[in-house]
C-alpha cells in the first residue's frame, strides 16, 4: 500500500477510537525532522472548557511545550506530523496498539497490535485536576466571588480556588492522623472573608459528614455580618462568625485550631488559644513577624549570624524563622509534634509557611521524663532567646514560660 493510503486510513483509526471512546493516547517518535532538539510528541485527550480536544506535549531535549488542538485539527496534525520527520507513530486505544512506521526506503508500512485485555479510557483536564472542594452549587462560592451560578471559577480567581483547595487537601491529610480522630469543634482565628472557613465547613460536613461547629473570630465587623449573611444563605447553620479580638475570645474546648495569615502576635494568640482548648490539632500560616523583629533590632546582638542580618532582608527571614521556630517550641513544651513546612507556592504570597502542631500527650502527662523534657524545651528558649538577642516572645510569655528557669 503506498504511503498516500497508509496515512489517511491511519487517522480513519484514529477518529473512529476517539468517536467510539477507544482512543487512549498516540506517540510520534524517532523524529528526524528540521526542528533543532525535539524528539517526541505525545496527545492525549482532555476537556477543556467543556470542550474535548487533544492535548499534545511536544517533547524537546531540555523542556516539554504543550499545545491544545480542537479534535479535527488535532487528527490532521497527526497527519502531518507522520509525513513530516516523525518516523513512526503509535495509536493505542483500549483493545490494541497501531503503529505506522517508515522503513529505510522511506515506505510506510502499518501494524496492530491487539491486546488479551481492554483498558478503560481517562479523559482529563488538562488545568484542573479533580479539586475536593468543587464549584458547582457552592452558594458560598457565588457570594465571594469565586465562582458564578454555574459552577465555572471565573479567571480572576483561580490562584485563591486553587489555594483554597491546597489548604482543604492539606489539613485532609492532617485530619486523617489524629490520633483521636474526632472533629467536634473547630475555631478560625481571624477568619477574615472567610474563604477558608467555608471551604473547610463544607469539606468537614459534606465530604467527611461529621456534623462539626465551627467558629470564625474576625474583629472587623463588616466581615463578621457578611460572613453570618452568606453562611445563613448557604444553609450552613453549624457555622458562625464572631465580632472580637482572638486574645478576648473564650475558647472552650476545641478540637481544630486554624489561624492564617493573623497578623503578628496575633498568630500566638491563637496558638495560645488551641493550647488552653486543649485542641488536637493546631495550624497556623504565620503572617508579619514584627515583635521579634523589634526584639532583635533594639538588642542587636553580635554573633556569627551578623554579616547575615546586616541586611535587612535577611533580618526579617530570620526573624521569621526564629518566631516560628519558637513557637514550635512552645508547642512541644505542651505535648505537641510540630511540623513546618512550605504550603502555597511562593509566587502567590511569600507567607507560605504552615506551622502544624498534632497534640500527642495528655496536658496532665507527668513524671519525672515529662518534667526534664519540659525543662530541656524551657533551657532551648532561653538559649535562642539569648543568642538571638530577644527579651521576649509573646507566646512563650502568654504561656508562662519566660518565668526564671
Ligand atoms: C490577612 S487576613 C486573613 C484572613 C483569612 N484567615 C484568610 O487566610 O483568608 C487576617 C485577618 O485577621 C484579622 N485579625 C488580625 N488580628 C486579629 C486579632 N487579634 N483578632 C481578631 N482578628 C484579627 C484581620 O482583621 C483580618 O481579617
Amino acid at each position: 500500500m503506498s504511503n498516500q493510503l497508509i496515512i489517511p486510513g491511519f487517522l480513519t483509526r484514529l477518529s473512529e477510537s476517539i468517536v467510539s471512546n477507544r482512543f487512549l493516547k498516540i506517540s510520534l517518535g524517532n523524529y528526524q525532522g528540521a526542528e533543532t532538539g525535539l524528539k517526541n510528541v505525545y496527545a492525549r485527550r482532555v476537556m477543556i472548557k467543556r470542550a474535548e480536544m487533544l492535548s499534545f506535549t511536544y517533547r524537546y531535549k531540555t523542556r516539554d511545550i504543550i499545545k491544545n488542538f480542537p479534535l479535527d485539527e488535532g487528527t490532521a496534525l497527526i497527519g502531518e506530523f507522520i509525513g513530516s520527520g516523525f518516523k513512526i507513530c503509535t495509536l493505542f486505544t483500549t483493545e490494541g496498539e497501531v503503529i505506522v512506521e517508515y522503513n529505510k526506503k522511506q515506505l510506510l508500512s502499518i501494524r496492530e497490535r491487539t491486546l488479551s485485555h481492554t483498558v478503560q479510557p481517562v479523559l482529563t483536564h488538562n488545568k484542573e485536576k479533580k479539586r475536593i472542594i468543587q464549584p458547582s452549587g457552592k452558594t458560598y462560592l457565588q457570594e465571594l466571588k469565586i465562582s458564578d451560578a454555574e459552577g465555572n471559577v471565573f479567571k480572576n480567581a483561580q490562584d485563591k480556588y486553587r489555594q483554597i483547595n491546597q489548604y482543604i487537601e492539606i489539613l485532609s491529610s492532617l485530619i486523617k492522623e489524629l490520633p483521636e480522630g474526632r472533629i467536634n469543634k473547630v475555631a478560625d482565628m481571624g477568619s477574615g472573608k472567610g474563604y477558608l472557613t467555608f471551604a473547610l465547613y463544607d469539606y468537614l460536613h459534606h465530604v467527611l459528614k461529621l456534623d462539626t461547629k465551627v467558629t470564625g473570630v474576625e474583629y472587623r465587623e463588616d466581615l463578621v455580618a457578611l460572613c453570618n449573611g452568606v453562611a445563613l444563605r448557604s444553609g450552613f447553620d453549624q457555622l458562625d462568625f464572631v465580632q472580637g479580638t482572638i486574645a478576648d475570645y473564650t475558647v472552650g474546648a476545641i478540637d481544630l485550631l486554624i489561624a492564617l495569615h493573623a497578623c503578628d502576635t496575633a498568630t500566638d494568640d491563637a496558638i495560645y488559644k488551641g493550647i488552653q482548648a486543649g485542641a488536637q490539632l493546631i495550624v497556623v500560616a504565620p503572617c508579619c513577624h514584627k515583635q521579634i523583629r523589634r526584639e532583635m533590632e533594639k538588642n542587636k546582638v553580635k554573633n556569627e549570624l551578623s554579616f547575615l542580618t546586616r541586611y535587612g532582608i535577611f533580618m526579617e527571614r530570620q526573624a521569621e524563622m526564629v518566631t516560628d521556630g519558637i513557637r514550635a517550641l512552645v508547642l512541644e513544651y505542651f505535648g505537641y509534634k510540630t511540623r513546618a513546612f512550605e504550603f502555597i507556592s511562593d509566587v502567590h504570597t511569600p507567607k507560605n509557611v504552615l506551622v502544624v502542631g498534632i497534640r500527642i500527650k495528655a496536658e496532665a502527662a507527668s513524671g519525672r521524663a515529662e518534667e526534664s523534657r519540659k525543662a530541656e524545651i524551657r533551657q532551648k528558649i532561653a538559649e535562642s532567646k539569648a543568642y538571638f538577642g530577644i527579651g521576649y516572645h509573646h507566646l512563650e510569655r502568654l504561656a508562662g514560660l519566660d518565668a526564671e528557669l
